[in-house]
């Protein structure tokens, strides 16, 4: 007998700053009908390369600059309002390169899950990579965690490991680690479907 497909998927909306591999990746695994989320919308805080994967698909995408604001939370209260648009279950933030503020928060906390490329709580921030690198660690890796109002500082949901290798520069590791890090957000988006999707809310 084959198995029994979700009768209605989770709704996420993936947010990007860059070229969007990991969005990407998602995207694929929402091709196979068992897999339990789809991607409704893809937004950026700028014109970003990315935002390509989900109009080739025909998806909708939005643009929240922060310089488009008068001021830092005007520009939450809008990203809030462009998000709650697509009414997700979940908003994955895949190198988005912005810290949200208290009306993105406070709208979708526990709902909004950031990956981060090395093992949190070491080397937080834009330039994990670069900072491993100069560390010396011989081993880094990836997260998807929480987010919450600190910078990469919310609850780890997943974490796996990637061996630096010698003769390695910062484009050559982020690339072994966004390798790691596609598969890893596939498999833990699927295994929070469950609880973000038991919400009391009626849609
Ligand atoms: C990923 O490695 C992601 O973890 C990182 O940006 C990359 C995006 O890759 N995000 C951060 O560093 C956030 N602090 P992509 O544009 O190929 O999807």
């Amino acid at each position: 007998m084959p198995a029994a497909l979700p009768t209605s998927r989770a709704r996420i909306v993936v947010l990007l700053s860059g070229t969007g591999s990991l969005c990407a990746a998602l995207l694929e695994a929402t091709d196979d009908p068992a897999y339990p989320a789809e991607v409704v919308a893809v937004g950026s805080d700028r014109r970003a390369e990315g935002l390509q994967h989900a109009t080739r698909r025909g998806l909708p995408t939005f643009v929240c600059a922060v310089g488009d604001h008068p001021d830092r939370a005007a520009w939450d209260r809008r990203l809030a309002a462009d998000i709650a648009e697509y009414d997700p279950d979940l908003v994955v933030s895949a190198g988005f390169m912005k810290i949200v503020g208290p009306a993105v928060l406070g709208a979708f906390g526990g709902r909004l899950i950031n990956t981060h490329p090395a093992l949190l709580p070491a080397f937080p921030g834009a330039h994990a990579v670069r900072d491993a690198l100069a560390a010396g660690v011989p081993v880094t890796g990836a997260t998807v965690h929480v987010v919450d109002a600190g910078v990469d500082t919310g609850p780890v949901l997943s974490q796996r490991e990637v061996a630096v290798a010698p003769g390695d520069d910062e484009a050559s590791l982020h690339e072994r680690i966004k390798e790691v890090e596609r598969e890893l957000l596939v498999e833990t988006v699927a295994r929070l479907v469950p609880a973000v999707t038991s919400r009391e809310s009626p849609r």
